[in-house]
């Protein structure tokens, strides 16, 4: 059908270079015509059916171009972390094609625990190559929701708890992506917090939370990166599906935010044709005959934006307004993409795509503790003890519509044995039996089946551990259902599979213990101090294991930073504080309204296990000379803040500056402290380097919700440098007049 469509396409697009010779084509069909131009021309010869046909799917991951114009077919393919396995025309199960394995790349909230806007471009750049080799159109991601809750199963595809992180992390990615001729769908706009209950559950919160921590990130996405889609979240906001939420899609982000683009449902996420005519819904997919979970095949024309729409306008009981403003919308996208004419070819499984993966992974990489200097593994090593699930199970595969079917994955003993070469023994022992899923997502994952009994496999563990220099333990969740998972949310803060007993019983029998912990979420360590060493794994994708070797074995200097906070205790965090419920079918009221992630924590004086922007080298820096170029900043003006970095210690690595900002007095509540701005500097041994960051008064407004605007009042702030949330290196005093 696809390939049918491009030759109309070809045919059409040459009648059409002979006519402009003569000057007398239609403009749609012109790629030096202007955009709007080329979509009124597109509009003005479309029939009404030939309209509806153009805001609903027509296959899984389709929808239908215009053929009699030889208007191509929208692709869409998931994302965010590598290019989705192709699925058949109206199910789920896998195509089996033969040529559809790409690379994997690290999760999101890795990416995010680089703090490095060039790793986001390097990210978006390789997989929109990837996508475009694939002929994909829109690639489903970044995810931007943010981090409340420790126990929601896709925060490991999202950016982490806060919006200036997320928002400035967010942008690169989409304009590199974009750059090949594929739209970003930025998701879930917004709201959408938590798995279990997603398509029932129906939150509510204050504006001021809504502007200030769960929007900011989507609004840079549109605004300054310029997504040219968004994919409605599932949940209800406010009693109305987000799918047709007239607030958030016609009011915020058509209405405030002037988006162009087209909103792209989740799949399934449409439950209305008269709220989705008049809400803003663009262009519906997924949806099924009897609601959510089954429906008739190939059930299309049945679609909520399909034949009941058409009905509706035929028997004039709705006009054409709406529908050709979705077409416009559907239209531009298709213009940018799919009929681009200066496409570039793209690249799969290319060598620089798998440098870039590694690269990425080692970067995001978080050092959380590392006593006696531990890591990296020293030269005396010679035999080193790899236990946990974690080392030999694929992580590439499984947690939902994220899942990948991969070239290769390196598993992360592959990449220490390869690593270690010949002069240090690795021994492994897996110690416990998690997952023993053969095939996940429609995907065949690595067998993994056990044979000994528990008690055996800690026994050996233990025997393993006692006779090495060294342990790596490597644990953490994986991407079974209520692990880091879509559609269901984990069940609690601890490691699963009687990790924490096994990391007790390792660290006394070997006190050289590191443990590894591959996850996209916070997880309880009651072992804390009785480990030196502890190492933020995140899932690396298809170079998982060379990321990793890299930085046990000191050949890259971690540099990685937490974008989330890690609570001691499930109800030391704000979604969970006084045994609130979690997760919520029905009606969610997000009670801590600003105060998500550390600016709870400090607004409560709740000592986290590791705080948000936490994170250690193998080198030491030092800060010093902070200054600021003014005490004073006027309305509209803005001053600068420096601090002079040092690397004190041995060796060459990376330090994320970061700067908080406090209101020492307000109108209305604020939090301790807001992150605003951060850098990523690298240093070699003795080098030094100022960092400058520039504060404007928009970085000294909160959002006043009565009056529904932004709002910066005079009075005293600070300006806080910081190595981490609770790392405040220097703390300067200015006033806004
Ligand atoms: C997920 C989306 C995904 C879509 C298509 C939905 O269930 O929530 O993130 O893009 O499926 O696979």
């Amino acid at each position: 059908m696809k390939k049918q469509l491009t030759v109309l396409a070809i045919m059409a697009t040459s009648l059409v270079c002979c006519k402009q010779q003569k000057n007398d084509g239609p403009a749609y069909l012109n790629p030096d015509a202007a955009l709007e131009q080329r979509v009124e021309s597109a509009l003005s010869l479309m029939t009404l059916e030939e309209k509806v046909a153009i805001i609903h799917a027509q296959s899984k991951f389709s929808s239908a171009g215009v053929p009699r114009l030889g208007i191509p077919e929208l692709w869409c393919t998931d994302g965010p972390h590598g290019i989705r396995a192709e699925v058949l025309w109206d199910e789920w199960r896998q195509a089996g094609w033969t040529n559809d394995s790409i690379i994997a790349f690290p999760a999101l909230s890795a990416l995010a625990a680089t703090w490095d806007k060039d790793m986001s471009a390097l990210y978006g750049k390789s997989i929109g190559e990837e996508a475009r080799y694939r002929e994909k159109d829109v690639l489903l991601g970044p995810g931007v929701n943010i981090y409340r809750t420790p126990l929601n199963g896709r925060n490991f595809e999202y950016m982490g708890e806060d919006p200036c992180l997320a928002g400035k992390m967010v942008v690169p990615y989409i304009q590199e992506v974009q750059k090949n001729g594929v739209a970003t769908c930025v998701k879930h706009y917004a709201l959408n917090n938590e798995e279990t209950y997603r398509h029932t559950t129906d939150v509510d919160l204050d504006d001021r939370a809504l502007y200030e921590i769960y929007l900011p990130a989507f609004k840079a996405a549109v605004q300054e990166g310029g997504s040219w889609t968004i994919m409605s979240s599932y949940n209800n906001y406010r009693g109305q599906h987000v799918s047709h939420n007239k607030r958030l899609l016609c009011d915020i982000l058509k209405g405030e935010w002037g988006f162009d683009g087209a909103v792209i449902s989740d799949w399934g996420g449409v439950h209305n044709t008269l709220e989705a005519i008049h809400n803003g819904m663009d262009l519906e997919f997924g949806t099924w005959t009897d609601g959510l979970t089954m429906g008739k095949t190939n059930a299309y024309s049945s679609y909520f934006l399909a034949d009941p729409y058409l009905k509706l306008i035929k028997e004039g009981k709705v006009g054409t307004t709406e529908l050709d403003d979705k077409c416009r919308r559907v239209l531009r996208t298709i213009f940018r993409t799919a009929m681009r004419q200066d496409k570039p070819y793209g690249a799969i499984n290319s060598e620089a795509h798998y440098a870039a993966a590694r690269t990425i992974g080692a970067n995001g990489i978080v050092l959380l503790k590392n006593e006696g200097n531990l890591l990296p593994v020293a030269g005396n090593v010679k035999k080193i003890a790899v236990i946990g699930e974690n080392a030999i199970k694929m992580m590439t595969v499984g947690g939902g519509s994220s899942s990948l079917k991969c070239q290769h994955e390196i598993l992360l003993l592959d990449g220490i044995r390869e690593r270690a070469g010949k002069d240090i023994e690795v021994v492994y022992e897996r110690g416990y039996v998690g997952s023993v899923l053969k095939e996940q997502d429609g995907l065949t994952v690595k067998n993994i089946v056990e044979e000994r009994s528990s008690e055996q496999l800690v026994e050996d563990a233990l025997e393993a551990a006692r006779n090495a220099d060294i342990v790596i333990f490597v644990g953490g969740l994986n991407k079974d259902p209520h692990q880091d998972s879509e559609g269901r949310d984990r069940l609690g803060l601890e490691l699963p599979y009687g990790q924490d007993a096994l990391i007790e019983a390792i660290s006394q029998v070997n006190k050289n213990m590191v443990v590894a912990i591959v996850s996209g979420n916070a997880v309880a360590m009651p072992w804390v101090d009785k480990v030196p060493a502890i190492v933020q794994t995140w899932y690396l994708g298809s170079e998982a294991g060379h990321s990793f070797a890299d930085v046990i074995f000191g050949d890259v200097n971690p540099s990685g930073k937490l974008p989330f906070t890690f609570p001691k205790v499930l109800a030391d965090s704000p979604a969970h504080f006084e045994g609130k419920p979690f997760p919520n079918r029905g009606k969610t009221y997000y009670d801590e309204g600003i105060f998500v992630g550390y600016r709870w924590f400090e607004h409560k004086n709740i000592e986290p296990l590791f705080a948000f922007g936490h994170g250690l080298s193998y080198t030491t820096f030092e800060y010093s000379d902070a200054k600021i170029s003014r005490q004073t900043i006027r309305h509209g003006g803005k001053l600068e803040v420096s601090v002079k970095v040092k690397n004190t210690g041995d060796r060459e690595g990376a330090e994320i500056v970061q700067l908080y900002i406090s209101d020492k007095e307000s109108r209305l509540e604020r939090p301790e402290k807001e992150l605003k701005d951060f850098a990523k500097i690298s240093l070699k041994p003795s080098e030094s380097k100022t960092v400058r960051f520039r504060i404007t008064e928009d970085m000294l407004k909160y959002f006043d919700d009565a009056a529904h605007e932004w709002v910066a009042e005079d009075g005293d702030f600070v300006a806080h440098i910081a190595a981490a949330s609770d790392d405040v290196k220097a703390s300067l005093d200015f006033k806004l007049q």
